[in-house]
């Protein structure tokens, strides 16, 4: 059986329509108040220095097969960057420890992907602007969840300023090199 070709044609564009639709909808970067100073010089510096790997509405590097995506990091032998947005973890994490990530930069030992430390180039004021700007790609519910990590990370660790995960973030002298 087969449609006259106009329905096949039509059908075709409501196709391509909402792929776009569901595409351009998970790119999009929060809005932000203009008149919150912070939130507006967290989106820019968050475009500036983070949106070229961690994507620009927290998506992660792309899927697809091109240069920077998932395929072509990982044949070469490299740990993709995560997402930060709602489908990712990183709202499973307490303020304290993206705190220091983005401040001191991390490499798991498990993979080949170094994120650089951002400590010279942003101030903590900053740097919790970023936090703040990333929470607006995360659902309310997952707001609150990682509000009360945050909360508990503190009872918990509260000298937790002086604590400092260089040892798991820097590969030192004593890091086997074999
Ligand atoms: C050169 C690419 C690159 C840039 C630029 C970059 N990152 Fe990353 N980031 C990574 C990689 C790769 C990882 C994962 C490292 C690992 O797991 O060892 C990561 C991990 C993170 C994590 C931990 C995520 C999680 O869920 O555990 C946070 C938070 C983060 N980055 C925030 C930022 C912010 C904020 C900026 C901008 C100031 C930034 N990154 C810039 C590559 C990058």
């Amino acid at each position: 059986m087969t449609l006259p070709q106009e329905a096949i044609v039509r059908q075709f564009l409501l196709l391509l329509l909402v792929a776009f639709c569901v595409g351009c909808g998970a790119n999009q970067p929060p809005q932000v108040d203009p008149n919150d100073s912070v939130m507006v010089l967290a989106q820019k510096n968050y475009d500036t220095y983070c949106a070229h790997c961690h994507g620009i509405a927290g998506g992660g590097q792309p899927d697809g097969t091109g240069p920077g995506t998932h395929e072509f990091t990982r044949s070469r032998g490299y740990h993709v960057v995560p997402k930060h947005d709602s489908s990712s973890d990183t709202w499973q994490h307490p303020d304290q420890l993206l705190f220091e990530t983005i401040k001191f930069g991390t490499h798991s030992p498990l993979n080949l992907y170094v994120m650089s430390p951002y400590g010279e180039t942003l101030d903590d004021d900053a740097i919790w602007g970023l936090i703040a700007y990333m929470k607006l790609f995360w659902t309310p519910q997952q707001r609150e969840h990682q509000a009360n990590l945050t909360r508990q990370f503190a009872e918990i660790r509260d000298d937790w300023e002086e604590y400092n995960l260089d040892i798991y973030l820097t590969p030192t002298a004593e890091t086997p090199s074999s």
